[in-house]
């Protein structure tokens, strides 16, 4: 006889009752969630989410909305929250998540933060962020480092260049390789990607101090210094190392010309390397890190993160909470940051898993806020409101793809976008 048959009436009534609570508890809700990861290594990383939120029962709407940076997803996302159909999660970063809170449209996540003690579990230059008027209304997926140079080794070999660690050093190297037949610098001419090596170049000429004043704090008499001027003029420099089909393509695509070795380097955040673990290539051996040129001593940090809306179905509202909990699992952050190429934001990790670029990343992050030289990506929608980084970045590339502006011109440009917002 089995263990049901020998129960008694009452016994068995409790039995059918308590199995269909948990049924109740295990059916789940769904997740709308909308991002702008679908490229190869991001795409793998996402889908370790949903897998996540699967195995709980959960259900996963997939709201990708291509595009490298998310300007398109922003755009999206306003349409939806302003007709009053937000999705349930959305990657937001950065102060654009106190400008959504600031509306009334994000909720409030304490319930899941105060006992599962992320105040505790999250570096303070990240849980800031994370909260509006001291309550969590985001939860913080990885930390991805922006200044970075990758370069192809066998093209190098076959230069006879060695990897930069200097702009003066790059433009020596870029020469190698261009002579060699090997476009020197991959790159995608969409706006996002010509601030991200902008950016590179304001860290690495005029250092941490000097990025704080120019590209966090706006200060005019920065912006329009003789440091930045020789920003720009380096920056220009730069642009000549591309080739002429860069415009308009995909910051992935142009990775896959770094794999294949059609370009010797790319500077980009280390998502990118996202790209060479999906293609089976091993980070520190088949495609070099290192600091983009002059900031080895320096991180520009992005940190991915999901704001969560305001929802009304209550079974929804659950499955909100077990986002929130799964993306700050420790599972979840080794398993998701091993395809993203970014690292675990949560502290405490053990990073045995990850590559060599990455445990330099995670090394660099703990040295550099320890030495004020962590600063926040602008091109990533880390350094000030959205408004103000749009007409910025507007301004950059511009100049990087007009022949005939002078760095004069340019510099005017920058600086009264920077002032106008
Ligand atoms: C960044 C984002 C990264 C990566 C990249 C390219 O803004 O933080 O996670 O996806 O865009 O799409």
């Amino acid at each position: 006889m089995t263990k049901t048959k020998m129960l008694r009436p009452r016994a068995l009534a409790l039995a059918c009752a308590t199995l269909l609570a948990a049924s109740a508890a295990h059916a789940g809700g769904e997740v709308e969630v909308l991002h702008w990861w679908t490229s190869g290594g991001e795409a793998k990383a996402a889908a370790q989410l949903k897998l996540m939120m699967q195995k709980k029962g959960d259900t996963w709407k997939d709201f990708a909305v291509a595009g490298g940076g998310g300007d398109a997803a922003m755009t999206v996302l306003k349409s939806r929250v302003v007709s009053g159909n937000p999705p349930t999660a959305a990657q937001i970063k950065g102060p654009s998540i106190q400008e959504w809170a600031q509306e009334g449209v994000l909720t409030n996540l304490d319930d899941v933060a105060g006992p599962e003690h992320w105040d505790s579990l999250l570096p303070s230059v990240v849980s800031n962020i994370m909260k509006y008027q001291g309550h969590y209304v985001a939860v913080p997926v990885n930390v991805h480092r922006v200044n970075w140079l990758w370069a192809n080794p066998e093209a190098f070999k076959k230069a006879g260049a060695t990897v930069p660690t200097t702009w003066d050093q790059f433009f020596v190297a870029a020469d190698k390789l261009k002579k060699a037949g090997i476009i020197p610098l991959a790159h995608g001419g969409q706006p996002w990607q010509d601030f991200t090596v902008f950016e590179d170049v304001v860290l690495g000429v005029g250092g941490a101090d000097f990025y704080q004043k120019a590209m966090v704090k706006l200060d005019q008499g920065a912006l329009t210094s003789p440091t930045m001027e020789k920003v720009l003029t380096t920056y220009k420099r730069v642009h000549s190392y591309i080739d002429k089909n860069a415009p308009g393509r995909d910051w992935n695509l142009a990775t896959a010309m770094l794999i294949k070795g059609e370009a010797g380097m790319q500077l980009m955040g280390d998502w990118a390397k996202g790209e060479w673990v999906a293609a089976g290539k091993v980070p520190g051996k088949d495609v070099v890190c290192v600091a983009a040129p002059g900031s080895a001593k320096d991180f520009t940090f992005n940190v991915d993160s999901f704001a969560m809306f305001k929802i009304k179905n209550p079974a929804n509202e659950q499955a909100q909470r077990d986002l929130a909990s799964s993306i700050m699992s420790p599972e979840f952050q080794e398993l998701f940051n091993l395809y993203k190429g970014s690292i675990p934001v949560r502290l405490g990790m053990n990073m045995d898993k990850f590559d060599a670029c990455a445990k330099q990343s995670s090394r660099d992050f703990v040295a550099d806020s320890k030495s004020g030289t962590l600063v926040p990506s602008i091109a990533h929608g880390m350094a000030v409101p959205a408004a103000v980084s749009g007409a910025i970045q507007d301004a950059v590339s511009q100049f990087w793809n007009t022949d005939s502006m002078s760095v004069k011109t340019a510099m005017a440009n920058i600086a009264a976008a920077a002032k106008a917002n």
